[in-house]
């Protein structure tokens, strides 16, 4: 799984608790981002429906909740990743621009990245195998990067993990099957159907999730963009616009996310840090039903707890605090009580 901001490794046990304490036979989970919490649902027999806004994710969906691994022929792949891990590196439009304009990646990783991206696009563009090796090359390309775990800014001296050779591996799939949806939650929400269960962990300040992954949204969409800046970031990030980002749009996006859903229960998550607090959260979320609140207390991202640096290298910044808390509010409508959990 890639390193993402908000990513919910703590609380996927608590989650996956509640949604069979629930007896959830279906499930949404509306910004699954690297899918982790979708895969908890799945592990545990539930069928999933993921949805995200992000092409990377979308890619991470159709490979983890969509494909049911009794389907996959685990020679093929095999086969696949073997042939892939074997070609001999290209260099291209990656190379040049993640390795040589900017350093995110070692250039002998880039040139394989450039030859092994080319040829799934090439060979696999209408196998079932596609996602699952696209999954397999953005894993393994995350585990060699050069970056604090966001693609706004690389480290300055190669980070050690970037002289690694890039490997991929086989993704590690489950029996079962679910969905995979992109879009904007917006729109999407009223057209998903009914699910015993919905998970909502929205973005909660201004940090833009394309912008912040710019490098996979452009590996998996392979349209070699114009860039700009230091990060070479996609021109279409200038453009790109989630209300989840703004402290003005948030509070009415997620109204009309929440009063469209067609589910049972609801849990969302929500950081003491974002633009809506916890007593107006509580006051949004206790019109769809009685809510209880669990407070988890969790590091904040890596870029927080090293500081902030200018370009030239040198700290320009304090390290602010390195703990916030997350919340995870439970909803339950229709008079049905989601059941009491405890963090592990
Ligand atoms: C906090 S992250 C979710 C992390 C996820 N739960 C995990 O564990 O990996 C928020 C997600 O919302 C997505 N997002 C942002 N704006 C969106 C929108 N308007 N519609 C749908 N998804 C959106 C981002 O791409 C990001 O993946």
């Amino acid at each position: 799984m890639i390193k993402y901001l908000g990513s919910k490794r703590r609380l996927v046990p608590v989650l996956g608790d509640l949604a069979s304490a629930a007896g959830a036979a279906t499930a949404l989970d509306l910004f699954t981002g690297t899918t982790r919490v979708a895969q908890e649902f799945k592990r545990r027999g539930v069928e999933t429906t993921a949805t995200d806004i992000a092409r990377y994710s979308e890619i991470f969906a159709r490979c983890y909740i969509e494909t049911d691994a009794s389907e996959v022929n685990k020679d093929d792949l095999k086969e696949a990743l073997t042939r892939l891990s074997g070609l001999p590196g290209e260099a291209g439009y990656f190379t040049e621009t993640f390795c040589v304009e900017s350093r995110f990646f070692q250039p002998f990783n880039g040139e394989r990245i450039d030859a092994i991206r080319n040829a799934i696009g090439a060979d696999y563009r209408d196998s079932p195998l596609y996602p699952l090796l696209l999954t397999s090359l953005i894993e393994a390309a995350d585990r060699v990067d050069s970056t604090t775990g966001v693609q706004m800014a690389y480290v300055k001296a190669w980070a050690p993990r970037s002289s690694n050779p890039l490997e991929l591996r086989v993704p590690e799939l489950f029996v079962g099957c679910g969905a995979a949806v992109r879009g904007d939650a917006r729109d999407l929400v009223g057209t998903l159907g009914d699910f015993d269960l919905a998970y909502l962990d929205p973005p909660y300040n201004q940090h833009r999730y394309f912008t912040n992954y710019h490098i996979w949204e452009t590996l998996v969409k392979w349209d070699k963009p114009e860039v700009y800046g230091v990060a070479c970031k996609r021109v279409d990030c200038r453009d790109y616009h989630s209300p989840f980002n703004s402290r003005r749009e948030i509070r009415p996006a997620l109204e009309q996310v929440v009063a469209s859903l067609r589910v049972s229960h609801l849990l969302v998550s929500f950081s003491n840090e974002g633009y809506i607090s916890r007593e107006e959260m509580e006051t949004l979320l206790r019109r769809h039903g009685e809510v209880r609140v669990i407070a988890v207390d969790s590091k904040r991202y890596v870029g927080a707890q090293i500081g902030i640096y200018n370009p030239q290298g040198k700290k320009v910044g304090r390290v602010g605090h390195l703990r916030n808390t997350e919340y995870l509010y439970l909803v339950s409508r229709d008079g049905l009580a989601l059941p009491r959990a405890g963090m592990r």
